[in-house]
């Protein structure tokens, strides 16, 4: 539902104009409503409420007052800053982070965006280092095994080298991370590859910003998948399947520069 204070609207049709589905209309007094027919088309994105200048609209339950004011917003050079100098980390501190910066992180997910705005995202954050022994140790004993069946060296090739150092007891998965993040998604989700990504690019780089390491774990998609142990231990919802795997805490290890660029072959102006 959509309420508009009429002694506050301007009458400018800012709402009506960049409704995406079209579903607010201008009375014949000029204010806006949402025509009853279209309600189920809502995405109730709050698009409406964001852009009217005067804080007249609310949008299902939620008024102007209890959005976040608008903040300065980084330097388009301090954004580049953060883009350049973001590096996966793989030494962390072996300790937890504040839980202040902890709490920030996690209410920061509430601004990542999704397919057809449909916040159904299931977030399973390990926020004690102790538990990320379960992880390490059910990993490290799968992976011992698929070594010692040579399994290992039949699916990933390319894992030859580390064979002797995940033997050793190396945690070549979670990096010694003190924390993960994983982001699920319904199987249903009308955007269900790409939701779980940008969810976890959206916290790594507010994460950075923070100076809290991160780094992808694909490997740790992949073990999730195979072991049923280390799934079950995520307590999902049900018909929730895992999307994307982010190690993160507090970094042992500094860069003193950016990397080179990447030559992408961007199309040329013809
Ligand atoms: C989809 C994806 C999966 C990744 N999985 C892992 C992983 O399992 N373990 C790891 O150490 N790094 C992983 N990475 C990090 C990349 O190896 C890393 O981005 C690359 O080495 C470049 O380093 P940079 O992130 O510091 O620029 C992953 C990155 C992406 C985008």
């Amino acid at each position: 539902m959509i309420i508009v204070n009429p002694e506050k609207c301007l009458r400018c049709s800012k709402c009506i104009k960049d409704c995406i589905v079209e579903v607010l209309k201008a009375g014949s007094d000029g204010i806006p409503f949402l025509a009853p027919e279209l309600e189920k088309y809502c995405l109730n994105c709050q698009h409406c409420l964001a852009i009217c200048p005067s804080g007249a609209l609310s949008c299902h339950g939620v008024t102007p007052e209890m959005c976040p004011a608008p903040g300065k917003r980084p330097a388009p050079q301090e954004m580049l800053n953060l883009l350049q100098m973001r590096r996966s980390c793989r030494l962390y501190k072996d300790e937890n982070l504040p839980s202040d910066t902890m709490t920030a992180l996690k209410n920061a997910l509430a601004w990542t965006p999704t397919g057809c705005n449909v916040h159904n995202l299931f977030f399973r954050v390990i926020e004690d280092k102790e538990e990320m022994a379960f992880f390490r140790e059910e990993t490290s004993s799968m992976l011992k095994k698929l070594i010692k069946t040579g399994i290992m060296s039949l699916i990933y090739p390319r894992f030859k080298r580390y064979l002797a150092e995940i033997m050793g007891g190396k945690d070549v998965v979670y990096r010694n991370a003190p924390h993960m993040i994983i982001a699920a998604v319904p199987q249903k989700a009308p955007c269900k590859e790409a939701d779980p990504w940008i969810a976890l690019s959206y916290f790594d780089l507010y994460a950075q910003s923070l100076g809290v390491g991160t780094c992808w774990c694909g490997f740790a998609v992949h073990a999730f998948k195979w072991n049923r142990k280390l799934k079950k231990h995520l307590r999902l919802p049900p018909g929730y399947r895992i999307g994307a795997v982010m190690l993160f805490g507090a970094p042992a290890v500094s860069y003193a520069r950016a990397t080179n660029p990447v030559n992408f072959n961007l199309e040329e102006e013809k």
